[in-house]
């Protein structure tokens, strides 16, 4: 079984993702680390020397190569991962996978991501928390379409990872 991880940044996908993977026995990937081990350079260094459409077609060219595995195992894909081409649609008819929403509130995403948000390509320009807040809403409010589109949601704006792993676990058996 594939279980793929979707969500915003800062939902905790490879967190929980890796949490889950253990309490499973099963191997975790996540995108970015696949991306980067493929391109040879970070994230934010194809946003800036690369560019986000370039970005966005490995992003969804590394997805395809991943569920094509015959392998089972936990993937955390990038928070824009299932938004942008046909990559929820790909998500959706792969075999033997179960898409899985973590659904973590506005006020906490801005919270987590805010101190982090320099790391961050899409974030490192807004200044204050209030800026995050807002981008993160309309964002969301873009994203929600493909979001909402998994096998599964499970709330997460509060709870610890054994917790939200605890909820998952329970949605898959
Ligand atoms: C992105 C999320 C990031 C990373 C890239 C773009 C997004 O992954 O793929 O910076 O568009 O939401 P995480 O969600 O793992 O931070």
């Amino acid at each position: 079984m594939k279980i793929v991880l979707i969500g915003y940044m800062g939902s905790g996908k490879s967190s929980v993702g890796k949490k889950l993977a253990g309490v499973l026995s099963l191997p975790f990937k996540d995108m970015d680390t696949e991306i980067e081990k493929n391109e040879g350079i970070s994230v934010p260094k194809i946003f800036s020397e690369k560019g986000e459409v370039y970005f966005r077609k490995v992003e969804n060219s590394t997805l395809k190569k991943l569920l094509q595995l015959p392998d089972s195992f936990v993937l955390a894909t990038g928070g824009g991962t299932p938004c942008y081409g046909n990559s929820m649609e790909t998500i959706l008819k792969s075999k033997d996978t179960v898409s899985i929403y973590l659904k973590v509130s506005i006020p906490v995403l801005a919270s987590r991501l805010f101190a982090e948000r320099t790391h961050r390509p899409l974030l490192a320009h807004l200044l204050s928390e209030a800026e995050l807040n807002d981008y993160i809403r309309k964002h969301l409010f873009e994203r929600n379409h493909y979001y909402g589109q998994a096998n599964n949601t499970i709330d997460c704006s509060t709870g610890t990872i054994d917790e939200i792993v605890g909820k998952i676990v329970l949605k898959l058996f």
